[in-house]
């Protein structure tokens, strides 16, 4: 992975995120949309992320996008807007080798500048590969939603995890 790049998202980069996405929005529960987006949809949202304020990053080797790790709103009410919500995918075949933690190492540091007070990431179970890199970055357990949606069949629960992003 000579050729890797870690750089903020354009909205060039929409197509290729969403491919990556709408992959575990059709096939797993790591999502909990159920129909995936189209190109358009994306786009409208990462020009709406990146004119917002929060951070997009990709990374890239030769061939294209291999992971994203974005921010967003925690939640819309005006007193959330000191907090961010966070999330990750890389494309299938590239995890276990330590992208995830070069990602969303940048990624954090981004949303650290940008003056964030805490970081929320609700991880839908199970999903122990999520829950070891935030864990690795620094994200404690608050609490598990128990089978709060229904998934490929199944019911599933979230994880919530934060950061306090001034112990970064
Ligand atoms: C979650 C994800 C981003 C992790 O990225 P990754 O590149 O595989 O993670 P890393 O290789 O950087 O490993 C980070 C830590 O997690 C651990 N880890 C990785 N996969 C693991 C697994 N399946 N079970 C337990 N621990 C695991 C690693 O050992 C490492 O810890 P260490 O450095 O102390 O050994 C990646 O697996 C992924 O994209 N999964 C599908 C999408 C997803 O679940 N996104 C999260 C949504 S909340």
């Amino acid at each position: 992975m000579s050729d890797l790049s870690i750089r903020p998202a354009t909205v060039e980069d929409a197509h290729d995120i969403n491919v990556i996405y709408n992959e575990f929005i059709v096939e797993s529960h790591v999502s909990f949309d159920t129909e995936p987006w189209t190109d358009e949809e994306r786009e409208a949202w990462l020009a709406s992320q990146i004119d917002a304020g929060y951070a997009v990053i990709v990374a890239a080797d030769g061939a294209g996008v291999i992971g994203a790790a974005w921010s967003g709103p925690w939640r819309d009410k005006a007193a959330y807007q000191t907090s961010v919500e966070t999330t990750i995918v890389l494309i299938p075949g590239s995890e276990g080798s330590g992208l995830g933690t070069t990602l969303y190492r940048r990624l954090l540091a981004d949303v650290t500048d940008r003056s964030f007070h805490r970081a929320y990431a609700i991880i839908a179970l199970p999903n122990n590969a999520s829950i070891a890199l935030h864990r690795k970055l620094g994200f404690s357990e608050v609490g598990v939603l128990d089978e709060v949606g229904h998934k490929v069949g199944e019911f599933h629960s979230t994880m919530l995890m934060q950061l306090k992003l001034d112990s970064v």
